[in-house]
């Protein structure tokens, strides 16, 4: 669904330490230095996140708060797009607008629209994971072209 001549890259959080004060103050351990590094080379980035207890994950905050210490926070103008799904039928919303919270306050430049808040995800994937919902796919694939759009301009 990615526009022509855009690509993406997957960046796994796994495995991130929790953060610390006192470890960032003597460098960033190696695997936030390459997430630093990932986000600060990207011309725009996609999260993508379930929705844990009406917010994101845990593991998610832990990561942003990770590379959101100044100086050169990688978030600053960054343009931004959010996607989430959930089995129940708000499509993980409440993640998402804490998600845009956090990342307005680090001043990321945030795709407002279309939102893709994919509700009762279950019925639509199919066994391979493979996204089967028509109206999905066209909320999926506009969102996509927005933040490409968003990219270049932002790049002149
Ligand atoms: C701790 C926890 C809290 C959850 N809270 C919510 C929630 O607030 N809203 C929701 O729609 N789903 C909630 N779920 C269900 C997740 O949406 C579901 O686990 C997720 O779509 C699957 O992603 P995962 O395998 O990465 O957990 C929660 C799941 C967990 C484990």
């Amino acid at each position: 669904l990615l526009p022509v001549g855009v690509t993406i890259s997957i960046h796994e959080i796994a495995g991130f330490p929790e953060y610390n004060e006192d470890v960032r103050a003597e460098g960033l351990p190696e695997i936030v230095a390459r997430f630093q590094n990932a986000i600060a080379a990207a011309d725009g980035l996609l999260f993508v996140t379930p929705e844990y207890n009406r917010s994101i994950p845990g593991v998610l905050k832990n990561a942003v708060d990770w590379v959101s210490r100044p100086p050169n926070q990688p978030f600053d103008g960054k343009p931004v797009a959010i996607m989430g799904a959930s089995r129940g039928r708000l499509g993980a919303i409440m993640a998402n607008h804490h998600l845009r919270q956090i990342l307005t306050y680090l001043n990321a430049q945030i795709v407002n629209g279309p939102e893709v808040l994919v509700g009762e995800a279950a019925s639509k994937f199919d066994d391979e994971g493979n996204l089967i919902d028509e109206q999905t796919r066209e909320f999926v694939a506009d969102q996509l072209q927005k933040l490409a759009q968003f990219a270049r301009k932002l790049k002149g």
